[in-house]
């Protein structure tokens, strides 16, 4: 019997399994709206059988979007086309969560899938090109004499608790959408973790200096995000274990930060790494599973493993040897979106392999695999 095909409960929330999509930023959105883009490239993880779909980095602010074309939550009308998203992943069983961040100095960047802003003067209005001024814990840029990061502007206190009630009305939104899990982004660079690491943060008041202080803002952030999200939901937060420079956020940083994460009431720290300039991270078949079981074991509570995990096998690996409790695909899923569907045909072990399919199709690729003697109907 798979442990990656069963479920897993969280607060009031039961994953049918434990494989779940990773947010993955389309930058297609205008104004922060979902779209017809959106619906169907999350539409066909629910199809395809994942535990969960966590929607893309959702800024809270229009300043806090990576770009012009990132989803966000900074009003009511941003609710309607999420909860469309929401109703269809949940009609397929399929629990529908959402990732919500500001980018701080990494705001206002290219498009990733353009690489550079090659927008023309005739095509910014038809994508709604826009360009803000950034902000961050210190006045440092992400990157020094770049084209695409400017100088933040460093945040005064004040500043810091409006972007603070941002996630709080963001967090209320995503239950108004209709939400099952809330991940809070700390990660990859991104504002909170600009906070946290001595990377981005040189700061000399009370949110600077001491891990303690570093912690501070994004602590209270996320558990502003706990308390404004309903006690039967979970709450997740992603952190990047490390950043892979000398004097950054190390693992042991990771423990204590995901230890106080646990006392408010986080549910789940999903593992990732990295988001620097000139971070050195090794990359290669499940690199960050080894974080994922570092901060598990350390902070005792539970993790997703995420990064190259590509095959069933490899998954099923992570959640029986310990290392996590979820695993979150990225773009292993974009190349398959029925990734699980297929890794119940491959794992075995289920009565009906294709009893998960939706409704319309399972029969249909049972009588196509029957015919040919594929998967299941394989002859010895
Ligand atoms: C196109 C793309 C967009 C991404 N956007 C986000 C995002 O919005 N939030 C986030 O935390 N990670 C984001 N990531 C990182 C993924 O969630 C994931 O952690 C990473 O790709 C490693 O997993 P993989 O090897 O399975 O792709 C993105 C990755 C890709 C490929």
């Amino acid at each position: 019997m798979s442990l990656l095909l069963s479920p897993a409960t969280f607060r009031g929330l039961t994953l049918k399994n434990r494989i779940v999509l990773s947010p993955m930023c389309q930058y297609s959105a205008k104004g922060g709206l979902a779209n017809d883009h959106h619906f169907a490239h999350l539409a066909r993880f629910g199809l395809g059988g994942f535990g969960a779909v966590i929607v893309e980095a959702t800024a809270v602010t229009p300043e806090g979007r990576v770009s012009y074309a990132d989803l966000g939550l900074w009003s009511d009308d941003h609710i309607p086309p999420l909860a469309r998203i929401v109703d269809f992943l949940r009609s397929q069983g399929a629990a529908a969560g959402i990732q919500i961040g500001h980018a701080g100095r990494k705001a206002s960047s290219a498009v990733w899938w353009r690489g550079r802003f090659d927008e023309t003067e005739a095509e910014k209005p038809l994508v709604g090109f826009e360009d803000w001024p950034t902000v961050g814990p210190s006045a440092i840029p992400h990157a020094q004499n770049s084209a695409e990061y400017k100088v933040p502007h460093a945040l005064a206190p004040s500043e810091m608790d409006d972007i603070h009630a941002a996630f709080v009305a963001a967090t209320q939104r995503a239950d108004r959408a209709g939400f099952d899990l809330v991940e809070v982004h700390s990660a990859h660079g991104y504002l909170l973790h600009q906070f946290l690491s001595p990377i981005a943060n040189q700061r000399e008041d009370a949110f600077g200096g001491s891990l303690e202080n570093r912690m501070r803002f994004p602590l209270s952030v996320a558990k502003a995000v706990r308390d404004a999200w309903p006690a039967e939901k979970p709450m997740f937060a992603r952190i990047s274990a490390q950043d892979g420079i000398d004097g950054g956020w190390t693992v042991a940083d990771s423990i204590i930060y995901a230890r106080a994460l646990k006392d408010i009431g986080a549910d789940l720290i999903d593992c990732s790494s990295g988001g620097f300039e000139g971070g050195k991270i090794s990359v290669g078949p499940g690199y960050q599973v080894p974080l994922a079981q570092a901060v598990r074991e350390g902070a005792d509570l539970p993790t997703m493993a995420v990064g190259l995990i590509t095959t069933p096998a490899e998954a099923e690996a992570v959640v029986r040897g310990g290392a996590a409790d979820l695993v979150a695909l990225g773009r292993e899923a974009l190349d398959d979106p029925n990734w699980p569907l297929h890794a119940r045909l491959e794992l075995g072990g289920s009565a009906d392999p294709y009893a998960e399919w939706p409704r319309q199709a399972g029969f249909v690729v049972r009588h196509k695999d029957r015919a040919l003697n594929l998967r299941s109907f394989e002859k010895d």
